[in-house]
């Protein structure tokens, strides 16, 4: 196992009945000027915007709403002159992983005079010279991990991209209440699960030797999501599918699962690159593009068997000695439990519908996330070009 330092300050508040009695302080500790970011409806249709109105009704609220999903620049460089505006002290943010990215890079930005662009461009870069407003969150969709790690995802619709910036900071308090995702569509419940599994299998698939630690844990946190997402999608309130779901998100991508990691991510990439063109659910896409990749990964490299087939045995129960059998159905397990998931599965049943953007999206895919070099299995601008091209048409080749 590599050298490692690990340190995640996130106070967390997981369980229902909290709001009532702790979010008061916990937002009035860091002051009273407050800039409340939140999404389209959803807060204000579940009566969740008006329990934090009402709990907060003497600090000074600021609003910012409408944080769409893939966040928008132009939500950033609004929230950016409110919080210099109305000298805030301290960001609140309800709503899923869209609206606690938002808030995190505006936390940043009010200490920036330029455009905030520049603070996602440099992919975090300056912000790490900058203070950070703390950020309080209540999460409202069990999906990205944001709500304990520094990582924002911002989009540029004018140029076509959309880029992760890392702060110096994880948020300060989030607020776990898994009943306030009881109202996330199926569809949402089923793309954000897909984003925990595949947050999992991007650190899993990696070229460290013996870190059974790190393994062991995603391995059960996968098996967790496999159980658990289905239920979650066909009985919407159902506490335990909900926690569950709730705590595998959070944990998935607080720092934890990747220490000593050998590798980069590459799906995500591959998958931003989608949204960034055509504006799709993340989730979604990485639902399409995710048994692709592992089907090109391991027919390109087949020394990736080996981990494939402890993917199979470990997360999937799958038995035989044959290596290279297990190892493909280890994938199509994987493809048929998204599939089950209700989700769509080739490209243009999102509106894809040609291969006009491959070439751009290939280009930056691999430059973003330095495929050629950093990846599990390296991936050249072909490569890529090739797995868009498999997820233009039903099944898996093999
Ligand atoms: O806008 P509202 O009305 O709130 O509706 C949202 C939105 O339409 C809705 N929703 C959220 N909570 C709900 C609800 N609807 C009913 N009941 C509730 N309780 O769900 C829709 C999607 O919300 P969004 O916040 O976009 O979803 P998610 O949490 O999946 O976030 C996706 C974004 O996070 C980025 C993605 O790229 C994408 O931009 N990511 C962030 C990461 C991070 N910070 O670490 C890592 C991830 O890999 C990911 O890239
Ligand atoms: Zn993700």
């Amino acid at each position: 196992m590599k050298n490692f330092r690990f340190k995640n300050p996130t106070d967390i508040r997981f369980g229902t009945g909290r709001l009532d009695v702790e979010l008061h302080d916990a937002v009035s500790q860091f002051g009273s000027r407050v800039l409340f970011v939140y999404g389209g409806h959803s807060i204000k249709k579940s009566g969740l915007y008006d329990t934090v109105k009402g709990l907060l009704a003497d600090l000074q609220l600021t609003e910012l709403p409408g944080i769409e999903p893939n966040p928008k620049i132009a939500s950033i460089r609004e929230g950016q002159k409110l919080v210099k505006d109305n000298d805030v002290e301290v960001v609140l943010a309800v709503g899923g992983g869209s609206v606690i990215d938002a808030a995190k890079v505006i936390a940043s930005a009010k200490f920036y005079d330029g455009d905030p662009w520049d603070l996602v461009k440099d992919r975090g870069v300056t912000r790490h010279k900058l203070p950070q407003l703390p950020v309080v969150d209540i999460l409202t969709l069990a999906a990205t991990g944001s709500e304990m790690n520094s990582g924002s995802v911002i989009s540029n619709p004018e140029t076509h991209e959309k880029l992760g910036t890392n702060g110096p900071n994880t948020p300060a308090v989030s607020f776990l209440d898994p009943t306030l995702t009881y109202t996330v569509p199926h569809r949402q419940t089923a793309a954000g699960s897909m984003d925990i599994f595949s947050h999992l299998l991007e650190q899993y698939f990696d070229r460290s030797k013996n870190n059974d630690a790190s393994k062991g844990m995603m391995e059960g946190l996968m098996r967790t999501v496999i159980k658990w997402a289905p239920i979650a999608v066909k009985e919407p309130d159902n506490f335990d599918a909900r926690a569950n779901l709730m705590w595998s998100a959070t944990m998935a991508l607080n720092g934890v699962m990747s220490v000593a990691n050998e590798n980069g991510w590459t799906v995500h990439s591959l998958e931003h690159e989608l949204s960034a063109y055509y504006d799709i659910t993340h989730g979604v896409g990485l639902g399409i593009l995710t048994p692709r990749w592992m089907e090109y990964a391991l027919t390109k490299d087949s020394t990736t068997a080996e981990m494939f087939a402890r993917f199979g045995r470990h997360v999937w129960d799958l038995e035989g000695d044959e290596t290279y059998a297990v190892a493909q159905a280890a994938i199509d397990e994987t493809f048929d439990w998204i599939q089950h998931l209700g989700f769509p599965m080739t490209l243009p049943e999102v509106g894809i519908a040609d291969e006009r953007h491959f070439d751009a999206m290939a280009t930056a895919a691999v430059a973003n996330a330095r495929l050629e070099t950093r990846a599990y299995v390296p991936l050249s601008e072909e490569d890529v070009k090739a797995i868009y091209q498999a997820a233009m048409t039903d099944g898996l080749t093999a």
